[in-house]
């Protein structure tokens, strides 16, 4: 039963994931290729933003690297790089010239594509930050707190201490134990105080001990005789 839920799950999970990437195409999930060659593109259907407006009919993004849209509707594709941290903006109303203009802060190009991709968002999977991130570099992640020099030294010491506690407790267990292992070997050593103990009747009850007291003795020296067994 086990196993089978596993494996059916495991199927299920592969077929989740499989269905978006089977659908995906080149260009991406809900999105599809329009042109061929260097006006290869991916649009999406999506962005009719405003009817009436002259721009962006479709949200259409050119595939091959250091290609443009030439127009608003991204009918071809042009040629334009920028060097590394600079991105191609478009200029001009029915057709494109292009400009390279610095990465917006947070954005990075690092090669010659001419668009600006934001930086990776290290904190987002747990990660510490190595590097922000400029408009030429991504962000540097480490994987995982790092910790710096003075952070180290105390978290040594931390560990040694603990480490000490650790083994004074289990020498104290063990001795402890080795005593309560010792005990029966000489019954009769116990004996006589468990003799000597008042009976738990009722006439003991005027002595003078108050009752927390006379019980936490009574289970004082009753405790051995509980290992015994
Ligand atoms: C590609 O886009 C043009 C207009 O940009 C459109 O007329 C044509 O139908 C599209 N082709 C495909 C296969 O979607
Ligand atoms: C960006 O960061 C990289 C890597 O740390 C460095 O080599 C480069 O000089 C930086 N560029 C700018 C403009 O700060």
């Amino acid at each position: 039963m086990g196993p089978r839920a596993a494996l059916s799950g495991l199927a299920l999970l592969s077929a989740l994931s499989l269905g978006p990437c089977l659908s995906k195409g080149p260009c991406g999930p809900g999105r599809f290729p329009n042109g061929t060659g260097t006006h290869l593109r991916c649009c999406s259907l999506s962005a009719p933003r405003e009817a009436g407006k002259t721009y962006a009919v479709r949200d259409c993004e050119c595939v091959q690297p250091e290609y443009h849209c030439g127009d608003p509707e991204c009918q071809s594709c042009k040629y334009h790089p920028c060097p590394p941290g600079t991105e191609a903006q478009p200029e001009g109303k029915l057709t494109y010239g292009f400009t390279c203009v610095s990465c917006a802060v947070g954005t990075f190009s690092q090669d010659h594509q001419g668009r600006c991709k934001p930086w990776a968002d290290c904190g987002r999977f747990g990660f510490l930050t190595k590097f922000p991130g400029n408009k030429t570099h991504n962000a540097v992640c480490l994987p995982g707190p790092l910790p710096t020099e003075p952070h180290s030294w105390m978290s040594t010491v931390l560990l040694a201490v603990a480490s000490c506690i650790l083994v004074l407790a289990t020498i104290q267990l063990g001795l402890h134990l080795w005593q309560l292992r010792r005990q029966p070997v000489w019954p009769q050593e116990t004996q006589p105080l468990l003799e000597g103990l008042p009976p738990p009747a009722e006439d003991t009850c005027s002595c003078q001990f108050p009752e927390e007291e006379r019980g936490e003795r009574l289970e004082e020296k009753g405790r051995p005789g509980d290992q015994w067994v």
